[in-house]
C-alpha cells in the first residue's frame, strides 16, 4: 500500500470516529481566547490520526495542530500537516461545516492533499502530477475569472482591523460578491472547485492550508502569500488562494501597492508564530 491509500484510508476512518464521537456530550475549552475553542473531538482525531501514521511509519514526521508532533529541523523526509478539525467553531455551533485535513510533504516537496467533508461524506484528495478527486471523480482543472465576475472567500472580521479594512475593502467592492464559511480548508476547496474565484486571509497556520493547496494546485489555481511568495509548511502566513487570473489581479492591483502594511502584517506573524 502507498502512503497515498494508507493516508485515504486513515482520514476516512478518523471521520467515522468524529460522527461517533459526537453523539455524545463535546467538551469544549477555549485557547488563545474566549473565540478560539478546541474540543475533545479536534484532542482526540489529531492523536488517532498521530498513532496510526507513528504506528505504520515511524521514521515520519508530524506538524498537528493540538501538538502532537514533532521539532522539525529542516526540509528532510515525509511530513504529515494535520488539522483534526479545520472550522471547530462551525463544529460546535452547527455540527456541519468542518472538515479534516491532511497535507503529506516529501523532503519539502507536496506529495498528496486530503480534505474530508465529514458530515457530508465528501472526500477531496489528490496525489501530486495524478489529479485532484472528488470522492471518486476526477475534478477538472478551474476556470479563470476576473475580480469583478469572482466570489470571494474573505471573512468579515478583517475588514474591522484599520489597515487591513484600507486594503480589502477595495477588494470586496469590485467582487461580485463574498462569503465566509468557516473553515479554510473548505474555501480552499471551493476555490478549487470553483465555487469561489478566490480565498484570501491575512493569517493562516500551514495545518489550515496544507491538504487544501496541494488539491488546489492539481486543479490549475495557485496558493502563495500576499506578495506572491511560495507558502511554508513551517510557518504561519497571509494566503492569497485563487485561480490564475484572479490571482495576478490580486497581487497587481491590490496587494502589490500595499506592501507597507502587508510586510507590517508578515512582520507580526514572524515574531508571534
Ligand atoms: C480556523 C478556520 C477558520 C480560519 C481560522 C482558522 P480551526 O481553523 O479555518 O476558517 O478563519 O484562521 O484558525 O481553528 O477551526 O481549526
Ligand atoms: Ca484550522
Ligand atoms: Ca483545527
Amino acid at each position: 500500500m502507498t502512503v497515498y491509500e494508507f493516508a485515504k484510508g486513515l482520514i476516512l476512518e478518523a471521520g467515522i470516529n468524529v460522527k461517533k464521537i459526537m453523539k455524545q456530550d463535546i467538551e469544549i475549552e477555549t485557547k488563545s481566547n474566549p473565540n478560539d475553542l478546541v474540543t475533545n473531538v479536534d484532542k482526540a482525531t489529531e492523536k488517532y490520526i498521530f498513532d496510526n501514521v507513528m504506528q505504520t511509519y515511524p521514521e515520519h514526521l508530524v506538524i498537528g495542530e493540538e501538538g502532537h508532533g514533532h521539532n522539525l529541523k529542516d526540509e528532510s523526509g515525509v511530513v504529515w500537516v494535520i488539522d483534526p478539525i479545520d472550522g471547530t467553531l462551525n463544529f460546535v455551533h452547527q455540527k456541519e461545516n468542518f472538515a479534516i485535513s491532511i497535507g503529506v510533504f516529501n523532503d519539502g516537496k507536496p506529495y498528496a492533499g486530503f480534505v474530508f467533508d465529514v458530515m457530508n461524506d465528501v472526500l477531496y484528495h489528490a496525489k501530486v502530477g495524478e489529479g485532484a478527486y472528488e470522492n471518486g471523480n476526477l475534478l477538472p482543472c478551474i476556470e479563470s475569472s476576473p475580480l469583478n465576475t469572482s466570489v470571494i472567500g474573505l471573512n468579515p472580521n478583517w475588514l474591522t482591523k484599520p489597515r487591513l479594512e484600507e486594503m480589502f475593502k477595495p477588494i470586496v467592492e469590485e467582487s461580485r460578491s463574498v462569503r465566509a464559511y468557516g473553515s479554510a480548508a473548505l474555501e480552499i476547496i471551493c476555490v478549487a472547485t470553483g465555487k469561489l474565484g478566490g480565498y484570501i486571509t491575512p493569517r493562516l497556520q500551514p495545518w489550515d492550508f496544507a491538504g487544501g493547496l496541494i488539491i488546489l494546485q492539481e486543479v490549475g489555481g495557485i496558493g502563495t502569500d500576499l506578495m506572491g511568495n511560495a507558502l511554508s509548511i513551517y510557518e504561519p502566513s497571509s494566503i492569497v488562494m485563487a485561480n490564475p487570473q484572479l490571482h495576478a489581479e490580486l497581487l497587481e492591483f491590490h496587494f502589490q501597492k500595499n506592501n507597507e502594511i502587508i510586510e507590517a502584517l508578515q512582520q507580526r506573524l514572524k515574531n508571534n508564530k
